[in-house]
């Protein structure tokens, strides 16, 4: 399977950067006459259907960074599963450990949201890891271990991404060895969970602080199918060159 190189802009991006951004991405795929991987660029709310249009005919999907559990309804603020997709979505990152500690997102909401996001015809991103307490108190597998077990639904079709926590925008990444071991402990619950064929199909993307200098070896390491990538999806070439690392192969 295509490794699954995936952006998230976060809360960057204005209309005039966003569509800057866009536009430099498709024209480095285009020139690089077909990546090895697949790309993916989750945008903030405000410039999904913009930089979607922009990206339309291109081989670089968009998706949202997070979504409601419900459909509709009385949520200020709020929204859905299926506003993304009319807005030009086909992906939705769903858990990130923003979420699940700016906005206290639980396992079990991230299932809801799942869920929902599966139903309006969006391909879900859950997004788990350690936090730094948890990997020196040697409990990031338990950690890791419980948020798949509690936040993928029965069925799930979709992407897990393991982003250590106090690997997000820090510089600091595990060891690939680090890697490897969480890569093969999650592709062993998701073979649990899902059964052998469906637990292998999942791909496990590697998130925090990937950039083009360390994409190629992370992106070697058994069992990673591709990367999540906040600060460096916001230049178009670091975001290639990532891209460039990409390796085809199974999952
Ligand atoms: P980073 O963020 O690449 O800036 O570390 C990754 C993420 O939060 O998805």
């Amino acid at each position: 399977m295509r490794q699954l190189i995936a952006g998230n802009w976060k809360m960057h991006g204005l209309g005039a950067d966003s569509a800057a951004l866009a536009e430099g991405i498709k024209a480095g795929a285009a020139r690089a006459g077909g990546l090895a991987c697949d790309l993916l660029v989750c945008p903030p709310f405000t410039q999904i259907a913009a930089v979607a249009r922009i990206l339309a005919g291109s081989p670089v999907v968009v998706g949202g960074q997070d979504c409601h559990a419900q459909g509709q309804g009385a949520h200020t603020g709020d929204i859905s599963a299926a506003m993304l997709a009319d807005a030009g979505a086909t992906w939705v990152i769903l858990g990130h450990s923003e979420r699940r500690q700016n906005h206290g997102e639980i396992d079990e909401l991230v299932r809801e949201k799942v869920e929902a996001a599966t139903a309006a015809g969006l391909t879900p991103i859950v997004c788990v890891g350690e936090t730094e307490e948890q990997r020196v108190g040697g409990q990031e597998t338990e950690v890791v271990g419980w948020q798949i077990s509690g936040s993928l639904p029965k069925g799930f079709k979709g992407v897990v991404a393991y982003e250590p926590v106090w690997a997000i925008g820090t510089g600091r990444t595990p060891t690939e060895a680090d890697v490897a071991t969480m890569h093969a402990f999650i592709r062993e619950e998701l073979v649990r969970q899902f059964g052998e064929e469906d637990g292998q199909a999942i791909r496990i993307l590697y998130g925090g602080s990937v950039k083009p200098s360390n994409a190629g070896a992370l992106l070697a390491v058994p069992n990673v199918g591709g990367a999540l990538v906040g600060g460096a999806s916001l230049k178009a070439e670091d975001f290639l060159g990532i891209a460039r690392g990409a390796i085809a192969r199974r999952p």
